[in-house]
């Protein structure tokens, strides 16, 4: 199946070496799918047949700007949404089959969480765990406050859940979700409504979970935000997985850019060498030349363009952001909607 997508290219990240991605042992991923894909009855195509894969250890950042798919996909994973087609694995468990075995192995942040407005904080993770027929009753307490303490609210806990602001909300979601030790941690959009303090500490909480050995894979529309600390990304446009793989290498796929700096008078001939040299996509903008690295070095660029008398003043060596291959992949800006 699958509707033509148009002028989306899927980038095949080159596997780390020895290791062919697909022939990876499914014991060794943490999360997997094959061909999911989610048509509502609008019509609309959500998810466009995504080969996820998670491996276990991750911190797998998955991205992707609003209405990409990414909830979809979680509601996929976690049994809420049934596939149109395709399938999907979570710890080696089809899901959602084998959801009652699987899920409680697993700490989930998802929209909406069904906290109780007029329940403190408190008492909403009391009446969570208590509903959690796997957690120990004699250790709630504990866990409850240990909870409360990781993601920065015990000293809101007694207040009503309906006087929270949504940064106190998404703390308090992370915080059942951490309820227990879990062995996947599944975040969408832990950082929504979260000041720049509160974004920080969420991705300390997450560098913690995985160093304990946590795999989790946490979604974001803002690529900056979640981008330091993980280890693998996927991005996500229009229902397709566009790239997946380890961070340095799905970064790899963005070009570094070269930025040079002379004078105004030396810029010609300095654009002149960078093309000379097979620097692409050269422009000049008064002292200032630029251009994209497509395997030529930084260093005979420097010496292309010293040996050609220009006046060297600067030379910096940019990797493109997560933004720019974005939309290098897509050729559409990051806040795509439909
Ligand atoms: N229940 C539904 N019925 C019809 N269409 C839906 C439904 N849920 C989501 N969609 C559509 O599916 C697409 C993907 O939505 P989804 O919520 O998965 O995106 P997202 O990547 O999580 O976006 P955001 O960053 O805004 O959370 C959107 O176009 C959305 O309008
Ligand atoms: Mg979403």
């Amino acid at each position: 199946m699958g509707v033509a997508t148009g002028s989306v290219p899927v980038v095949n990240v080159p596997q780390p070496e020895g290791r062919s991605e697909r022939a990876a042992p499914e014991r060794d991923l943490a999360v997997r799918t094959a061909h999911l894909t989610k048509r509502f009855r609008s019509g609309q195509v959500a998810v466009d047949g995504i080969d996820l894969e998670v491996p276990r250890g991750a911190v797998f950042g998955f991205l992707g700007p609003n209405g990409s798919g990414k909830t979809t996909t979680i509601r996929m994973l976690l049994g809420l949404v049934r596939p149109t087609e395709g399938r999907a694995w979570l710890l080696d468990g089809p899901m959602p089959d084998a959801g009652p075995t699987v899920l409680p192995r697993v700490g989930v942040l998802v929209e909406g969480p069904a906290f109780q407005p007029y329940l403190s904080g408190r008492r909403n993770l009391a009446r969570l765990d208590a509903n959690d027929a796997t957690a120990d009753p004699r250790t709630s307490g504990r866990r409850i406050d240990e909870a409360l303490e990781r993601v920065g609210m015990a000293a809101a806990a007694a207040k009503p859940f309906r006087q929270y602001s949504l940064g106190m909300k998404q703390r308090l979601g992370l915080a059942a979700a951490l309820l227990r030790p879990r062995e996947l941690l599944v975040l969408d959009e832990p950082t929504n409504g979260l000041d720049p303090q509160g974004t920080r500490e969420v991705r300390v909480l997450i560098r913690e979970l995985a160093d304990a050995g946590t795999t989790v894979l946490v979604s974001s529309h803002l690529l900056s935000e979640i981008e330091q600390v993980c280890s693998h990304l996927g991005i996500m446009s229009r229902g397709r997985l566009l790239v997946q793989g380890e961070r340095h290498v799905v970064m790899g796929v963005a070009t570094p850019h070269v930025h040079v700096t002379t004078t105004t008078d030396h810029a010609p001939r300095a654009a002149e060498v960078l093309r000379r040299l097979g620097v692409g996509g050269v422009t000049r903008e008064g002292a200032l030349v630029h251009g994209v690295l497509d395997g030529v070095g930084p260093a005979a660029v420097s010496s292309g363009l010293v040996g050609a008398g220009v006046d060297l003043l600067g030379l910096e060596v940019r990797r493109q952001s997560l933004e720019e291959l974005f939309v290098r992949l897509t050729g559409e800006g990051f806040d795509v909607a439909r």
